[in-house]
Protein backbone atom coordinates (compact mmCIF):
# COMPACT_ATOMS: atom_id res chain seq x y z
CA UNK A 1 0.00 0.00 0.00
CA UNK A 2 2.61 2.39 0.90
CA UNK A 3 4.10 1.61 -2.65
CA UNK A 4 1.10 2.74 -4.25
CA UNK A 5 0.80 5.82 -2.27
CA UNK A 6 4.93 6.51 -3.02
CA UNK A 7 3.02 6.06 -6.66
CA UNK A 8 0.31 8.15 -6.66
CA UNK A 9 1.15 11.30 -4.57
CA UNK A 10 4.24 14.08 -5.85
CA UNK A 11 5.25 14.74 -2.71
CA UNK A 12 7.58 17.60 -3.15
CA UNK A 13 10.29 19.36 -1.39
CA UNK A 14 10.62 23.12 -1.91
CA UNK A 15 13.81 25.61 -1.78
CA UNK A 16 11.65 29.07 -0.67
CA UNK A 17 14.87 31.31 -1.45
CA UNK A 18 15.09 35.08 -1.84
CA UNK A 19 16.16 34.61 -5.24
CA UNK A 20 15.21 31.28 -6.72
CA UNK A 21 12.55 28.72 -5.44
CA UNK A 22 13.35 25.22 -6.49
CA UNK A 23 10.60 22.25 -6.36
CA UNK A 24 12.13 18.56 -6.20
CA UNK A 25 9.27 15.79 -6.39
CA UNK A 26 10.10 12.73 -4.97
CA UNK A 27 11.38 9.83 -7.14
CA UNK A 28 11.65 12.80 -9.98
CA UNK A 29 14.74 15.14 -8.56
CA UNK A 30 14.53 18.87 -9.35
CA UNK A 31 11.74 19.77 -11.58
CA UNK A 32 11.22 23.35 -11.04
CA UNK A 33 13.58 26.72 -10.81
CA UNK A 34 12.74 29.88 -11.22
CA UNK A 35 13.26 33.25 -9.62
CA UNK A 36 10.81 33.85 -6.79
CA UNK A 37 9.40 37.20 -8.48
CA UNK A 38 4.98 38.09 -9.05
CA UNK A 39 4.00 40.48 -11.00
CA UNK A 40 0.35 41.86 -10.50
CA UNK A 41 -1.60 43.95 -13.06
CA UNK A 42 -3.16 46.74 -10.49
CA UNK A 43 -6.69 48.28 -11.50
CA UNK A 44 -8.71 50.15 -9.75
CA UNK A 45 -6.86 48.77 -6.28
CA UNK A 46 -7.22 46.02 -7.16
CA UNK A 47 -4.39 43.39 -8.12
CA UNK A 48 -4.69 40.37 -10.36
CA UNK A 49 -1.66 37.98 -11.01
CA UNK A 50 -0.06 38.55 -14.80
CA UNK A 51 2.90 36.39 -14.28
CA UNK A 52 5.24 34.56 -11.78
CA UNK A 53 8.99 33.10 -11.88
CA UNK A 54 10.61 33.97 -15.20
CA UNK A 55 8.41 35.97 -16.64
CA UNK A 56 7.92 38.02 -13.84
CA UNK A 57 11.59 39.06 -13.09
CA UNK A 58 12.01 39.89 -16.54
CA UNK A 59 9.25 42.66 -15.72
CA UNK A 60 11.43 43.91 -12.54
CA UNK A 61 12.73 47.40 -13.11
CA UNK A 62 10.72 47.81 -16.17
CA UNK A 63 7.00 47.77 -14.91
CA UNK A 64 4.77 50.80 -15.97
CA UNK A 65 2.42 52.28 -13.36
CA UNK A 66 -0.20 49.81 -13.79
CA UNK A 67 1.76 46.73 -13.19
CA UNK A 68 3.83 46.13 -9.78
CA UNK A 69 6.76 43.52 -10.00
CA UNK A 70 7.27 41.76 -6.34
CA UNK A 71 9.94 39.73 -4.57
CA UNK A 72 7.99 38.18 -1.96
CA UNK A 73 10.95 36.67 -0.12
CA UNK A 74 13.45 39.20 1.98
CA UNK A 75 16.29 37.99 3.73
CA UNK A 76 15.31 34.07 3.55
CA UNK A 77 11.81 34.60 5.33
CA UNK A 78 8.62 35.55 3.98
CA UNK A 79 8.18 39.48 3.66
CA UNK A 80 5.00 39.64 1.57
CA UNK A 81 2.56 37.30 3.06
CA UNK A 82 -0.14 36.83 0.36
CA UNK A 83 2.26 37.27 -2.95
CA UNK A 84 4.35 34.37 -1.40
CA UNK A 85 1.29 32.58 -1.39
CA UNK A 86 0.64 33.10 -4.38
CA UNK A 87 4.10 32.05 -5.80
CA UNK A 88 4.03 29.17 -4.35
CA UNK A 89 0.95 28.06 -5.43
CA UNK A 90 1.05 29.28 -8.66
CA UNK A 91 4.50 27.05 -8.92
CA UNK A 92 2.61 23.60 -6.86
CA UNK A 93 0.14 23.60 -9.41
CA UNK A 94 2.77 24.13 -12.69
CA UNK A 95 4.58 20.77 -10.67
CA UNK A 96 2.05 19.09 -9.70
CA UNK A 97 -0.38 17.35 -11.67
CA UNK A 98 -3.64 16.41 -11.50
CA UNK A 99 -3.37 12.80 -11.68
CA UNK A 100 -2.73 12.13 -8.24
CA UNK A 101 -5.67 11.13 -5.79
CA UNK A 102 -3.72 12.49 -2.64
CA UNK A 103 -2.45 16.12 -1.46
CA UNK A 104 1.58 16.20 -1.20
CA UNK A 105 3.19 16.65 1.67
CA UNK A 106 5.58 18.98 1.57
CA UNK A 107 9.08 19.88 3.24
CA UNK A 108 10.38 23.09 2.93
CA UNK A 109 13.55 25.05 4.15
CA UNK A 110 14.02 27.46 6.36
CA UNK A 111 16.59 29.50 7.33
CA UNK A 112 18.07 28.68 10.66
CA UNK A 113 17.55 31.89 12.43
CA UNK A 114 13.81 32.05 11.17
CA UNK A 115 11.56 33.30 14.05
CA UNK A 116 8.71 30.91 15.13
CA UNK A 117 6.29 33.31 13.56
CA UNK A 118 8.26 32.85 10.31
CA UNK A 119 7.88 29.13 10.47
CA UNK A 120 4.62 29.32 11.41
CA UNK A 121 4.02 31.86 8.00
CA UNK A 122 5.50 29.46 6.05
CA UNK A 123 3.62 26.33 6.97
CA UNK A 124 0.73 27.93 6.36
CA UNK A 125 1.40 29.22 3.58
CA UNK A 126 2.53 25.95 2.05
CA UNK A 127 -0.78 24.06 3.65
CA UNK A 128 -3.09 26.46 1.78
CA UNK A 129 -1.54 25.79 -1.70
CA UNK A 130 -2.44 22.70 -0.79
CA UNK A 131 -0.30 20.60 1.02
CA UNK A 132 -1.36 17.58 3.11
CA UNK A 133 1.35 18.18 5.48
CA UNK A 134 4.06 20.61 5.51
CA UNK A 135 7.65 20.22 7.33
CA UNK A 136 10.24 22.05 7.79
CA UNK A 137 14.34 21.63 7.60
CA UNK A 138 17.43 24.06 8.74
CA UNK A 139 18.46 25.50 5.22
CA UNK A 140 22.57 24.66 6.28
CA UNK A 141 21.71 21.07 6.98
CA UNK A 142 20.08 20.61 3.54
CA UNK A 143 22.79 22.74 1.59
CA UNK A 144 25.64 20.93 3.51
CA UNK A 145 23.32 17.12 2.89
CA UNK A 146 23.04 18.36 -1.08
CA UNK A 147 26.18 19.22 -1.25
CA UNK A 148 27.83 15.77 0.04
CA UNK A 149 29.04 16.12 3.05
CA UNK A 150 28.60 13.83 5.72
CA UNK A 151 26.26 15.11 8.36
CA UNK A 152 25.35 12.49 10.13
CA UNK A 153 29.28 11.28 11.01
CA UNK A 154 31.10 12.74 14.56
CA UNK A 155 32.91 14.82 12.93
CA UNK A 156 32.67 18.64 12.35
CA UNK A 157 31.46 20.12 8.82
CA UNK A 158 31.38 23.30 7.70
CA UNK A 159 28.87 24.93 4.95
CA UNK A 160 28.81 28.43 3.94
CA UNK A 161 25.21 28.97 2.14
CA UNK A 162 25.72 32.06 -0.06
CA UNK A 163 22.05 32.88 -0.99
CA UNK A 164 20.33 36.28 -2.49
CA UNK A 165 19.57 37.50 0.53
CA UNK A 166 21.31 35.92 3.39
CA UNK A 167 24.71 34.22 3.93
CA UNK A 168 24.57 31.21 6.49
CA UNK A 169 27.69 29.99 8.02
CA UNK A 170 27.22 26.42 9.94
CA UNK A 171 29.20 24.17 11.90
CA UNK A 172 27.36 20.45 11.75
CA UNK A 173 28.44 17.17 13.48
CA UNK A 174 25.86 13.91 14.00
CA UNK A 175 23.18 15.35 11.92
CA UNK A 176 22.77 18.70 13.53
CA UNK A 177 23.55 22.44 13.91
CA UNK A 178 26.45 23.04 16.47
CA UNK A 179 26.81 26.36 15.18
CA UNK A 180 25.26 28.89 12.58
CA UNK A 181 24.72 31.99 11.68
CA UNK A 182 23.11 33.89 9.05
CA UNK A 183 24.40 37.31 8.06
CA UNK A 184 22.08 39.45 5.76
CA UNK A 185 24.45 39.68 2.97
CA UNK A 186 24.47 37.70 -0.22
CA UNK A 187 23.95 38.27 -4.29
CA UNK A 188 21.26 41.32 -3.76
CA UNK A 189 23.62 43.53 -1.25
CA UNK A 190 26.16 42.40 -4.18
CA UNK A 191 24.14 44.48 -6.64
CA UNK A 192 23.24 47.03 -4.45
CA UNK A 193 27.05 47.82 -4.06
CA UNK A 194 27.69 47.40 -7.91
CA UNK A 195 25.07 49.71 -8.23
CA UNK A 196 26.47 52.02 -5.40
CA UNK A 197 30.15 51.87 -7.09
CA UNK A 198 28.93 53.19 -10.31
CA UNK A 199 26.91 56.19 -9.38
CA UNK A 200 29.73 57.42 -6.85
CA UNK A 201 32.35 56.64 -9.14
CA UNK A 202 31.05 57.58 -12.68
CA UNK A 203 28.00 59.31 -12.25
CA UNK A 204 26.43 56.30 -13.78
CA UNK A 205 22.96 55.06 -12.78
CA UNK A 206 22.21 51.33 -13.87
CA UNK A 207 19.63 48.95 -12.44
CA UNK A 208 19.74 46.05 -10.50
CA UNK A 209 19.11 43.85 -13.11
CA UNK A 210 22.51 45.29 -14.90
CA UNK A 211 24.38 45.22 -12.00
CA UNK A 212 23.13 41.15 -11.30
CA UNK A 213 24.80 40.94 -15.20
CA UNK A 214 27.93 42.74 -14.11
CA UNK A 215 28.30 40.38 -11.30
CA UNK A 216 27.47 37.09 -12.69
CA UNK A 217 29.59 38.07 -15.79
CA UNK A 218 32.90 38.99 -14.79
CA UNK A 219 32.04 39.68 -10.97
CA UNK A 220 35.37 38.48 -8.92
CA UNK A 221 36.09 38.76 -4.99
CA UNK A 222 39.70 39.06 -5.60
CA UNK A 223 41.33 42.18 -6.94
CA UNK A 224 42.53 40.92 -10.63
CA UNK A 225 46.72 39.94 -10.81
CA UNK A 226 46.98 42.61 -13.62
CA UNK A 227 44.79 45.17 -11.72
CA UNK A 228 42.47 45.06 -14.73
CA UNK A 229 41.35 41.50 -15.81
CA UNK A 230 38.46 41.52 -18.35
CA UNK A 231 35.97 44.60 -18.99
CA UNK A 232 32.12 44.57 -20.10
CA UNK A 233 30.12 47.23 -21.94
CA UNK A 234 27.53 48.55 -19.82
CA UNK A 235 24.36 50.72 -20.33
CA UNK A 236 22.95 53.23 -17.71
CA UNK A 237 22.05 56.91 -17.34
CA UNK A 238 24.17 59.67 -16.47
CA UNK A 239 23.30 61.48 -13.63
CA UNK A 240 25.20 64.84 -14.97
CA UNK A 241 22.64 65.15 -17.94
CA UNK A 242 20.63 63.22 -17.71
CA UNK A 243 20.60 60.40 -21.08
CA UNK A 244 21.15 57.55 -21.90
CA UNK A 245 25.47 56.54 -21.41
CA UNK A 246 27.09 53.68 -22.85
CA UNK A 247 30.80 52.89 -20.68
CA UNK A 248 33.12 49.98 -19.40
CA UNK A 249 33.56 48.25 -16.42
CA UNK A 250 36.53 45.93 -15.46
CA UNK A 251 37.13 43.09 -13.02
CA UNK A 252 39.18 45.73 -10.74
CA UNK A 253 36.39 48.17 -10.48
CA UNK A 254 33.88 45.17 -9.60
CA UNK A 255 36.55 43.53 -6.91
CA UNK A 256 36.28 46.92 -5.52
CA UNK A 257 32.91 47.73 -5.37
CA UNK A 258 32.48 44.35 -3.90
CA UNK A 259 35.38 44.01 -1.30
CA UNK A 260 32.70 45.18 1.48
CA UNK A 261 30.40 42.62 1.19
CA UNK A 262 32.97 39.94 -0.03
CA UNK A 263 34.57 40.89 3.80
CA UNK A 264 31.28 40.45 5.93
CA UNK A 265 31.13 37.28 4.41
CA UNK A 266 34.84 36.33 5.44
CA UNK A 267 34.01 37.40 8.88
CA UNK A 268 31.11 35.47 8.84
CA UNK A 269 33.01 31.98 8.28
CA UNK A 270 35.94 33.59 10.81
CA UNK A 271 32.95 34.12 13.88
CA UNK A 272 31.63 30.65 13.28
CA UNK A 273 35.26 29.04 13.39
CA UNK A 274 36.39 31.14 16.52
CA UNK A 275 33.09 30.24 18.31
CA UNK A 276 33.23 26.16 17.33
CA UNK A 277 34.67 24.10 20.17
CA UNK A 278 38.09 23.04 19.48
CA UNK A 279 37.73 19.71 18.42
CA UNK A 280 35.33 20.25 15.28
CA UNK A 281 37.10 23.41 14.55
CA UNK A 282 40.36 20.85 14.14
CA UNK A 283 38.07 18.69 11.71
CA UNK A 284 37.21 21.69 9.91
CA UNK A 285 40.80 22.43 9.26
CA UNK A 286 41.19 19.00 7.98
CA UNK A 287 38.22 18.64 5.55
CA UNK A 288 37.79 22.16 4.92
CA UNK A 289 34.92 23.99 3.99
CA UNK A 290 31.98 24.04 1.49
CA UNK A 291 30.23 26.63 -0.21
CA UNK A 292 26.95 25.99 -1.75
CA UNK A 293 24.46 28.94 -2.77
CA UNK A 294 24.39 31.00 -6.06
CA UNK A 295 26.79 33.49 -4.89
CA UNK A 296 29.57 30.62 -3.98
CA UNK A 297 29.85 31.25 -7.84
CA UNK A 298 31.23 34.54 -7.66
CA UNK A 299 34.51 34.82 -9.28
CA UNK A 300 37.61 33.79 -7.03
CA UNK A 301 35.18 34.07 -4.17
CA UNK A 302 36.89 30.53 -3.00
CA UNK A 303 40.55 32.09 -3.13
CA UNK A 304 39.02 35.01 -1.23
CA UNK A 305 38.39 32.98 1.58
CA UNK A 306 41.19 30.76 1.58
CA UNK A 307 43.33 33.44 1.64
CA UNK A 308 41.64 35.58 4.39
CA UNK A 309 40.68 31.76 6.56
CA UNK A 310 43.77 29.65 5.81
CA UNK A 311 41.66 27.19 5.29
CA UNK A 312 40.65 24.93 1.81
CA UNK A 313 37.29 25.94 0.24
CA UNK A 314 35.57 23.87 -1.94
CA UNK A 315 32.74 25.19 -4.27
CA UNK A 316 29.65 22.25 -4.37
CA UNK A 317 29.01 20.78 -7.62
CA UNK A 318 25.48 22.40 -8.31
CA UNK A 319 25.64 24.75 -6.05
CA UNK A 320 22.44 26.99 -6.93
CA UNK A 321 20.53 23.33 -6.58
CA UNK A 322 22.05 22.22 -2.94
CA UNK A 323 19.70 23.32 -0.81
CA UNK A 324 16.49 21.49 -2.87
CA UNK A 325 18.44 18.65 -3.84
CA UNK A 326 19.39 18.19 0.05
CA UNK A 327 15.85 18.97 1.33
CA UNK A 328 14.53 16.37 -1.63
CA UNK A 329 17.50 14.00 -0.25
CA UNK A 330 15.35 14.35 3.62
CA UNK A 331 12.11 13.79 1.70
CA UNK A 332 13.39 10.66 0.11
CA UNK A 333 15.71 9.28 3.21
CA UNK A 334 12.76 10.38 5.19
CA UNK A 335 12.76 7.22 8.12
CA UNK A 336 17.16 8.04 8.51
CA UNK A 337 16.87 11.47 8.29
CA UNK A 338 13.60 11.99 10.15
CA UNK A 339 15.22 13.94 13.09
CA UNK A 340 15.72 16.34 10.90
CA UNK A 341 12.35 17.25 9.43
CA UNK A 342 9.96 19.60 11.84
CA UNK A 343 6.43 18.37 11.29
CA UNK A 344 5.24 19.87 14.43
CA UNK A 345 4.77 24.02 15.79
N1 LIG B 1 27.88 33.19 -11.49
C1 LIG B 1 27.45 33.87 -10.43
N2 LIG B 1 28.27 34.75 -9.80
C2 LIG B 1 27.84 35.45 -8.75
N3 LIG B 1 26.60 35.38 -8.26
C3 LIG B 1 25.74 34.53 -8.85
C4 LIG B 1 26.11 33.74 -9.96
N4 LIG B 1 25.03 33.01 -10.33
C5 LIG B 1 24.03 33.34 -9.50
N5 LIG B 1 24.45 34.25 -8.60
C6 LIG B 1 23.66 34.92 -7.56
O1 LIG B 1 23.20 33.97 -6.64
C7 LIG B 1 22.02 34.49 -6.01
C8 LIG B 1 20.95 33.44 -5.96
O2 LIG B 1 21.43 32.34 -5.26
P1 LIG B 1 20.43 31.31 -4.59
O3 LIG B 1 19.48 30.81 -5.60
O4 LIG B 1 21.28 30.33 -3.86
O5 LIG B 1 19.70 32.28 -3.57
P2 LIG B 1 18.35 32.01 -2.76
O6 LIG B 1 18.39 30.61 -2.24
O7 LIG B 1 17.20 32.36 -3.60
O8 LIG B 1 18.48 33.07 -1.58
P3 LIG B 1 18.48 32.84 0.01
O9 LIG B 1 19.14 31.51 0.26
O10 LIG B 1 19.28 33.99 0.55
O11 LIG B 1 17.06 32.91 0.40
C9 LIG B 1 21.57 35.69 -6.82
O12 LIG B 1 21.88 36.87 -6.12
C10 LIG B 1 22.41 35.56 -8.08
O13 LIG B 1 22.70 36.82 -8.67
MG1 LIG C 1 18.97 29.67 -0.56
Amino acid sequence: MSFLTGLFSSDMAIDLGTANTLIYVRGKGIVLSEPSVVAYHVKDGKKQVLAVGEDAKLMLGRTPGSIEAIRPMREGVIADFDTAEEMIKHFIRKVHKRTTFSKPKIIVCVPHGATPVEKRAIRQSVLSAGARRAGLIAEPIAAAIGAGMPITDPTGNMVVDVGGGTTEVAVLSLGDIVYARSVRVGGDRMDEAIVAYLRRHQNLLIGDSTAERIKTSIGTARMPDDGRGQSMTIRGRDLLNGVPKETEINQAQVAEALAEPVQQICDAVMQALEATPPDLAADIVDRGVMLTGGGALLGDLDLALREQTGLSISVANESLNCVALGTGKALEYEKQLRHVIDYES
